[in-house]
């Protein structure tokens, strides 16, 4: 017998960010975070659970993936499969949908979509914020990637896990958009697990990352609420810069900055002073993600193409939540 389960679901790029766990082996964040859904990248993931399997395997892009791989899907899997009646080994096949060199590849839109196909092949077709409580415990990002728009984590209490789930905030579709300049698509030094697991333990500016994350948060819902790009923006590019700080004070410091991502900051405050309202913000890599009007994206690649060549500047309107692909 074979279930099966096929789903799309979007990356997403936090405007307030997730760094730190409060619990490892839950994904309980330290923090709640904010972001905005991507209709410019995407995985589509079919999931088939199946009585004739001895094993489960994995195949991203075509390719079988190695045992590591595989064994963390299959520990994915597992949540599902307590749920179901019968214990069947699954065939994992996705597709990264990332325009060539972007090198953003995102677990958050992997771990989305192979919660939506497990949702839909095991029958057990949870609700969407119930869902992402599956989600958060593949990647604490894809908790976000199953809605679109504007995406709220609740960091949720200790005593119930699964009240740290995501919620809708607003569909973005306010004239928002956002351009990524890619710096570097190589994969990152140090993973955003580690990354943030050293700076919780080491950090002297931790405990003032998660206070401020707080009154961040309150006062960009506030300012999505008033369709208020401009203090959107702002928080925007002043949380992002307090995560940067908070892991530089770690020990040993992480940095994941790079020339020319400095040189790209350097470019958006450029575009502010040109009168076009562009705000930055950087996650565990070198690349610089643009908050921005979609009515503004036209001129503003035009201006940053002066500096970066072309190819590597990417668009990207609001993108939606997870779809199911299967068959009706
Ligand atoms: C900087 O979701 O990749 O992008 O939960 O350990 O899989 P794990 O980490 P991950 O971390 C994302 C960190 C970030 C900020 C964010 O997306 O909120």
């Amino acid at each position: 017998m074979k279930l099966i389960g096929i789903a799309r679901a979007h990356t997403n790029i936090a405007l307030i960010k997730y760094w730190g766990k409060r619990n490892k082996e839950l994904f309980l964040p330290m923090n709640s975070s904010l972001s905005l859904t991507l209709d410019a990248f995407y995985t589509d993931t079919k999931v088939t659970f199946d009585d004739a399997l001895t094993e489960d395997s994995f195949l991203l892009n075509g390719e079988a993936q190695a045992v590591e791989e595989t064994n963390k899907i299959a520990k994915f899997l597992d949540l599902f499969r307590q749920q179901m009646p019968e214990y069947y080994y699954a065939k994992v096949e996705s597709l990264n949908f990332v325009p060539t060199a972007a090198g953003l590849a995102s677990s958050a839109s992997a771990f989305a979509a192979l919660a939506g196909a497990c949702n839909l092949a095991s029958g057990l077709n949870l609700p969407i914020d119930e869902l992402s409580t599956y989600a958060r415990r593949g990647s604490g990002s894809s908790t976000r990637s199953l809605f679109g728009g504007f995406v709220e984590w609740d960091m949720g209490s200790d005593s119930d896990a699964s009240s740290s789930r995501a919620h809708f905030i607003d569909d973005a579709s306010w004239d928002i958009g956002m351009v990524i300049i890619v710096v570097n698509n190589q994969k990152k030094t140090v993973s955003s697990r580690l990354g943030m697991e050293q700076t919780v333990a080491t950090s002297p500016f931790y405990p003032a990352w998660v206070e401020t994350a707080k009154t961040d948060l309150a006062q960009m819902k506030q300012a999505i609420q008033a369709k208020d790009f401009k203090t959107l923006g702002e928080i925007t590019e002043t949380n992002g810069m307090k995560m940067h700080a908070t892991m530089l004070g770690a020990n040993p410091p992480i940095c994941y900055f790079e020339p020319e991502s400095i040189l790209a900051q350097q470019q958006v405050r450029q575009l502010r002073e040109l009168g076009i309202p562009a705000y930055m913000t950087m996650d565990a890599g070198p690349n610089v993600k643009v908050l921005c009007r979609a009515s503004d994206m036209p001129r503003i690649k035009g201006e940053l193409s002066k500096v970066f060549d072309e190819s590597r500047l990417i668009t990207s309107l609001p993108g939606e939540g997870v779809i199911s692909l299967s068959e009706a």
